[in-house]
């Protein structure tokens, strides 16, 4: 086309696109306002990789015990994950003792945990990473572990008390929507009274939607982030289920993510036994597109230097944590397994992601239409356009009409970026 003409046709374009773009961003949804989250928050999470073994005499590098979480936070400096973010160094189920002490508190399990929650907080915090803990809304924790019913307050004051600047709270023994709903706001009002800075990680959708729909504008005043879907599991199945049933729901779902308040699609397995490479680039990319929490789950003591770099990657790092908090969304799926997913960023900047499902084959030629990425105001007039994953490159510049193409592995993904170039500064591409 003509430049006269492509520019004609924009003009027409735009103003539908734009009242399109306009009618899909609803009003962003009311956050719990403890001034945390405001972008995904960033860590390490035992349960995945490190599930409940209990006895250390049987594994003892592997058992749920204070050296565990002293040498991560330890590998968490020396390998410069804090550096690029990693933060939070969290503590799943399975750390209490088997009964609550003489007033009612809960208590670490003493062989395990000899020296004490505050004395662990304060060696996690001696080294700038703070410390996450978990609980549970029932009467038990999933794991069988005292949960925290009837006891909200006093667990928030412990916790507070101990320095823990994250509580993951989970569902299991809450049988009625009144006990779950009910116990999750009152824990989270509990946290706040407490008056520390402690982000509230729930799992009060998961165990709603059995009983009936959540109400996530509810949920994002309560808590700081929120799972939605099944356990992750090492296997792509698992991490190809969690990524169906997100943009299945994805429209509920985008509209209520932003600073403060995130869907959260469970932990990142990269670095394990269950992903091949491709499909660790496309767990990586994908959670970046979908502002989740990068909470991994492996051992940092064994990772391959492949697997540590593309979770120390900065550009999808940036790209997760962008300031905007938009989460990311489908776009479209074709007939031959390929999905199209974008994120918009600040200063008119998107994240793209294709994704070939296939699982035959070898890597497969995907062509699309410039002109339809970010309702059309992506690359218009002109962008640049930045392939991040699976390797970093500069793929030049483009205008709105063209087409890109790109190779894709079965079941892995190219992430790239666009920057939006001005009118003034594109007559050349033109
Ligand atoms: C549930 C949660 C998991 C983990 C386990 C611990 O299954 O969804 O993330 O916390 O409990 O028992």
């Amino acid at each position: 086309m003509a430049a006269g003409g492509a520019r004609r046709a924009r003009r027409l374009l735009v103003p539908a696109l734009a009242l399109l773009l306009l009618l899909q961003s609803a009003r962003p949804a009311k956050a719990l306002e403890n001034g945390l989250a405001l972008t995904p928050p960033m860590g390490w999470l035992h349960w995945e990789r490190f599930l409940c073994q209990t006895d250390c005499s049987q594994d003892p590098r592997r058992c749920i015990s204070e050296k565990l979480f002293m040498q991560m936070a330890d590998l968490m400096v020396s390998e410069g994950w804090r550096d690029v973010g990693y933060q939070y160094l969290c503590i799943d189920d399975c750390w209490m003792a088997p009964t609550r002490d003489m007033q009612g508190r809960l208590q670490p399990d003493p062989k395990r945990f000899p020296s004490g929650m505050a004395k662990l907080a304060d060696y996690v915090h001696s080294k700038g990473l703070k410390l996450g803990i978990y609980a549970d809304v029932g009467n038990k924790t999933c794991a069988g572990f005292p949960g925290s019913y009837g006891y909200y307050e006093l667990d928030a004051e412990t916790f507070a008390s101990w320095g823990v600047d994250l509580l993951k709270f989970d569902g299991c023994h809450s049988d009625t929507v009144d006990l779950l709903v009910g116990g999750y706001k009152t824990m989270s009002r509990a946290l706040n009274k407490t008056g520390r800075s402690i982000v509230y990680s729930c799992e009060w959708p998961l165990y709603q939607k059995s009983l009936q729909k959540p109400n996530y504008t509810e949920i994002k005043q309560y808590c700081n982030y929120w799972r939605n879907f099944d356990d992750i599991y090492d296997a792509w199945s698992s991490v190809r289920n969690t990524l169906d049933w997100t943009s299945l729901h994805q429209d509920n779902l985008t509209s209520i993510a932003g600073p403060g308040g995130w869907n959260d699609p469970d932990m990142l397995v990269i670095g394990n036994f269950g992903l091949s490479w491709d499909q660790q680039i496309t767990q990586m990319a994908l959670w970046a597109m979908m502002a989740a929490p990068l909470l991994m789950s492996n051992d940092l003591r064994h990772i391959s230097p492949a697997s540590k770099a593309l979770l120390q990657n900065k550009e999808v790092i940036a790209i997760n944590q962008d300031p905007l908090g938009k989460q990311g969304y489908r776009i479209t799926k074709d007939h031959n397994g390929f999905e199209l997913w974008e994120r918009p960023l600040s200063g008119g900047a998107y994240a793209i992601a294709i994704v070939n499902r296939q699982e035959i084959g070898g890597p497969q030629a995907y062509r699309f239409f410039l002109a339809f990425l970010g309702n059309g105001l992506a690359c218009n007039p002109a962008c640049s356009i930045q392939q991040i994953l699976p390797t970093s490159r500069n793929l030049g510049l483009h205008n709105w009409i063209s087409f890109l193409k790109v190779f894709v592995n079965p079941t892995g993904t190219i992430l790239l970026k666009t920057v939006l170039i001005e009118e003034k500064h594109s007559l050349g591409i033109l």
